[in-house]
């Protein structure tokens, strides 16, 4: 018999179906055994009656979690067994048959609860039962509705998605990077990218105009609660666009999938407030101010642009590990200066007045994306560099290909970065991005459910040519 998924129960009633699934929770109650049955699509109540020998058998050996394959009768609940409070709550399954699929041994934790009262350390050693529980299924699920949500719109406003490399090269942006050894040349090493920042800008010089990419990013960075080492990205980037552009695309797209996808939610003001980041540091201290209303309000959604930001700031050394110079790039070294200061970006003065192309989009006090139009000449590029120190020969040297690509014929462009995560984590009002997140880190870094990092072996590392220290 066909299966049927248990949401479709009711357009059944009276008809013997088959569902497949897990044991939810089991009422053995003497002579009748009760359970509930689980699939991706919900939850049935099912009866075994007496008379049933062989499914009464299996009802009463069977546990929470075994794996089953039912047939039965889906029958209207009497009218004093009804509850409209759940789910298929005015039917139930008259069991006929239980085949058992595969047993289970007895959960480390209850899989049925929100499970906001289990240990993390549980929930992400046991990260495929944790995402049993409802709410994990309902976030890894919206979350998929979003992504596909975007994918759509940005399909029809003529985009194509293209991925890039995930071996990739070592450039300072910003934030460590987690390296791998190649094998074939020893001693060398690909680096995995921070974000796709230069290829989306060589997918300009390409002609590709307009590229997105749901891009897996890799920074070796302190953790926190929406901070993970890898981490997703809605990247996108545009041909012939001024700030203007891409921040009217950007809003179009919260706003359409706000209203699509969260109905309940209410956006506080559209069109978004744009803040100025002198504005920000003033009246809020922060450049991720938090305007709402009403902080009280689960469903009310702050967006707001921070604009103007400094092109550059005096190095501390201590965050940027990379700083070569007395002057580093604020946000990103391939943004553009705004047009009034394109001037002294290439004359190199005025440095600690300069603004940029860049634009932060936040949400409820949360930096949600940023990005910015970007110099598509080289000697604009080059000008940024020398500023943070960095001679033309040595910025040619490691850039040869950026300035290569500016040199021929690449149009204006400039594009965002949106941390997917962490707009889903606000979205799903969770207070951590690795609710969102099918197999997220822990706080020290660590994958506890593979273990790892883990020690490869002698011979691997061998191969590589590579000793350990002591
Ligand atoms: P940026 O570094 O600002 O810009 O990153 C864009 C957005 O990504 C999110 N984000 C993170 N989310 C989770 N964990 C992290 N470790 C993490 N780091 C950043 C933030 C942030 O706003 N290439 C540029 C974008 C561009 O200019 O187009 C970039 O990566 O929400």
């Amino acid at each position: 018999m066909k299966r049927t998924y248990i949401k479709d129960l009711v357009t059944h009633t009276g008809e013997e179906v088959s569902i497949s699934g897990w044991v939810n929770i089991r009422r053995d109650q003497g002579k009748m055994v009760f359970f509930d049955m689980r699939d991706m699509t919900g939850t049935v109540q099912c009866v075994v009656l007496p008379t049933k020998i062989e499914a009464i058998e299996n009802a009463k050996m069977m546990r929470p979690e075994w794996v089953l394959q039912i047939t039965g009768k889906v029958n209207k609940r009497p009218e004093k067994n009804i509850n409209t409070e759940v789910q298929n709550g005015d039917v139930e399954l008259e069991v006929n048959n239980i085949e058992i699929l595969n047993e289970a041994i007895t959960p480390v934790f209850d899989v049925t609860s929100d499970g906001k009262e289990i240990g993390e350390v549980n929930r992400l050693t046991y990260r495929y039962l944790d995402l049993r529980r409802p709410r994990m299924q309902k976030n890894i699920r919206h979350r998929h509705k979003l992504v596909k949500f975007i994918r759509d719109y940005l399909d029809k406003e003529n985009f194509i998605e293209i991925e890039t490399p995930i071996l990739s090269k070592s450039t300072a942006e910003g934030a460590r990077d987690f390296i791998v050894p190649s094998r074939l040349e020893k001693g060398k090493f690909y680096a995995l990218p921070q974000a796709p920042q230069q290829y989306k800008q060589l997918f300009m010089a390409s002609g590709m105009e307009r590229y997105f990419q749901m891009a897996k990013c890799m920074r070796d960075e302190d953790l926190r609660g929406d901070r993970q080492p890898e981490f997703t990205q809605l990247d996108l980037e545009m041909s012939f666009v001024g700030r203007e552009d891409v921040m009217e695309l950007n809003e179009k797209l919260l706003i359409a999938l706000v209203t699509e996808l969260y109905p309940e939610k209410k956006i506080q003001q559209i069109p978004f407030p744009r803040i100025s980041y002198k504005e920000a540091i003033e009246k809020y201290e922060t450049d991720r101010p938090d305007i709402r209303e009403n902080k009280e309000d689960p469903n009310l959604l702050a967006f707001c642009w921070i604009v103007d930001f400094p092109f550059f700031e005096k190095t501390d050394k201590k965050t940027n590990p990379n700083a070569t110079g007395e002057w580093t790039f604020t946000h990103n070294p391939f943004s553009g200066a705004q047009p009034e200061y394109e001037k002294d970006l290439l004359n190199k003065e005025n440095i600690p007045n300069i603004l940029t192309n860049q634009y932060d989009i936040v949400l409820n006090g949360s930096e949600i994306g940023g990005g910015s139009i970007r110099n598509h000449k080289p000697e604009a590029l080059l000008a940024v560099y020398e500023i943070m120190g960095v001679s033309k020969t040595e910025a040619e040297k490691n850039l040869f290909y950026m300035l290569e690509a500016f040199r021929s014929g690449t149009p204006p462009h400039g594009g965002i970065a949106w941390g997917l995560d962490r707009l889903v984590m606000l979205l799903e009002n969770e207070p951590n991005i690795r609710e969102v997140m099918a197999f997220p880190k822990n706080g020290e870094g660590k994958d506890l459910m593979m273990d790892s990092p883990s020690e490869v072996s002698e011979k691997q590392l061998k191969e590589l040519g590579i000793k350990l220290g002591k």
